[in-house]
């Protein structure tokens, strides 16, 4: 018996479309998640529309106007946890988070990445993949630490480097993917199946020696 649903707070710093298929995956009948909450750091961001649009409560936590040290990461804190979420995922957020900050919501917080981790942390991922000669790119959703882009890993989908490529259809690429891999990491943890342990990331009572892999062309995660 599905009992309710995880509340998810997601935040963000843009477009939005990794925040659409969340609303989307947690719209769908007996999800196990719904997101409750939608902040972002810019007024301006675009995904606030989307979130509107679903009835999601929208909130603004202005990084430019809180410029007091930790007075940023304190305001998005108490924005958060007003929602009381069983989940925080970062969905193109693009401010780095202070050590306490992680260390509040420590395994209970994930990230999407636009590569495959641990290579091309940070930004302008796909223009360093095209640079570096990578046969194979991809996304990866992450447990988030204090470390940038380098907590425990919890599933990826790999693409291939398609001769021509531009960092823009390599994104597109890459994108299509992590609209597949957020939601369903995201319906893991809160249907309790995902955690984060002192060894590492733990699946269905295991823990993963190495991510999880989606590939473009099948379904399940092997
Ligand atoms: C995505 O590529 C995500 O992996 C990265 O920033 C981008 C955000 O896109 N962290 P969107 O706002 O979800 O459309």
């Amino acid at each position: 018996m599905p009992g309710t649903p995880m509340s998810v707070v997601v935040l963000i710093s843009g477009r939005g479309s990794n925040l659409q298929a969340l609303i989307d995956a947690g719209a769908a009948r007996e999800a196990p998640f719904a997101v409750r909450a939608v902040i972002s750091n810019r007024p301006d961001a675009a995904g606030l529309e989307r979130a509107r649009r679903a009835g999601i409560p929208t909130e603004v936590v202005n990084h430019r106007t809180l410029r007091a040290p930790g007075a940023f990461d304190a305001a998005l804190r108490a924005a958060i946890d007003r929602h009381d979420p069983g989940l925080v995922a970062l969905a193109g957020f693009m401010r780095i988070l202070g050590a306490d900050f992680v260390s509040h919501y420590r395994g209970r917080i994930l990230n999407i990445h636009p590569s495959l981790l641990p290579r091309f942390r940070g930004l302008d991922t796909h223009r360093r993949a095209l640079q570096a000669g990578v046969s194979e790119h991809g996304a990866s959703v992450h447990f988030v630490t204090a470390e940038l882009d380098g907590g425990p890993v919890v599933i990826q989908a790999r693409v291939p480097v398609l001769p021509g490529d531009d960092p823009d259809t390599l994104a597109a690429r890459v994108l299509e993917q992590e609209h597949r891999i957020y939601p369903l990491a995201v319906a893991w943890f809160a249907a309790g199946r995902l955690r984060l342990g002192e060894d590492g990331v733990h699946l269905d009572g295991r823990v993963l020696t190495r991510p999880l892999s989606l590939r473009p062309d099948t379904r399940a995660p092997v």
